[in-house]
């Protein structure tokens, strides 16, 4: 039997509602997936939330029975999940697919998918195909963007068609070969100014949040102020309304050295590491299989 099939005092109650009375959207929505609704009612109570990237099923399960309300297939599944060096050879067949994985490992999280580089930026059009075979195909719930007053008019065409729109200002990593690398975005009056005019313009042309990448705390405080939507902050302070981090940094997957904003909640990379060690080494001795691994 489907929803539509009860009659309304058998319902579920909360199959619309936002979860903004006497709950919390960090593990508080737990019988339907987080929507946008549920995000703007978080801004308006003023609490804040956790995003984190994810790009298979396992790992985006681990969230999201941990309770974080709205995971992100990143492009940068490029450089931290396919071994490229940047996020611009990141295609929409591999988005497609990974977003698909973390659909399907999860229950509750809002998944975000981002729209990878060349995928959009064409036209309008070109965007809202992209965006559809991402609904359509892998089963988000909305879309990520970057770029400011430049993707306006797109954001407004997906928002009108009923995509769901994270947009993406600051520092725009599909822009890396542009930008000559990965400098803070807003120093200084000028561009102070360009990024909330970014910011103004993604939440009026309809998107339901902004990213705010490498921004000065200060000036990105003042952004979520003056913004109705919520922000994002990676590399942006503790004044936005939410903040993300690449997972595979967050638990100390990564290899080498991490941006200044990053905390390394865990040492995954080490403990992994560790495990194969010894799995490795007990193979060697002859200590792995024992007896009780092995059947009679
Ligand atoms: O691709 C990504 O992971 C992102 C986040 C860093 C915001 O865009």
């Amino acid at each position: 039997m489907n929803a539509s099939s009860l009659s309304a005092a058998q319902a579920p109650a909360t199959t619309t509602a936002p979860a903004s009375q006497g709950s919390t959207l960090y593990g508080g929505v737990t019988n339907r997936r987080v929507t946008v609704r549920d995000l703007a009612a978080a801004k308006q109570r003023g609490e804040r939330w956790a995003m984190l990237t994810a790009y298979d099923a396992l790992t985006a399960g681990v969230f999201d029975e941990a309770g974080i309300p709205v995971l992100l297939v990143g492009d940068s599944a490029g450089n931290c999940h396919l071994g490229y060096e940047t996020t611009v050879p990141v295609t929409m067949d591999q988005m497609t697919m990974l977003s698909a994985a973390v659909v399907r490992g999860t229950e509750r999280a809002l998944v975000v998918a981002d729209l990878p580089f060349g995928s959009y930026q064409e036209s309008p059009a070109q965007a809202l195909r992209n965006a559809a075979r991402l609904m359509k195909e892998a089963g988000v719930g909305a879309v990520k963007l970057e770029g400011g007053e430049r993707s306006a008019r797109t954001i407004e065409l997906l928002v009108e068609a009923g995509v769901p729109v994270m947009a993406h200002v600051g520092l725009t990593p599909q822009s890396v070969h542009a930008l000559g690398g990965y400098p803070v975005q807003g120093r200084g009056d000028e561009a102070s100014h360009k990024l909330q005019r970014d910011a103004k313009a993604v939440q009026q042309a309809g998107a339901f949040a902004v990213v705010l990448e490498a921004v000065p705390a200060e000036l990105a405080a003042h952004v979520t102020e003056s913004l109705t939507i919520p922000t994002v902050g990676i590399g942006a302070g503790v004044g936005c309304d939410a903040q993300v981090l690449v997972w595979t940094d967050m638990a100390g997957m990564t290899a080498g050295r991490v941006p200044k904003f990053v905390k390394q909640y865990a040492n995954l990379r080490g403990v992994l590491g560790d495990a194969a060690r010894e799995f490795a080494a007990e193979v060697r001795d002859g200590a792995f299989p024992a007896a009780e691994h092995s059947f009679t």
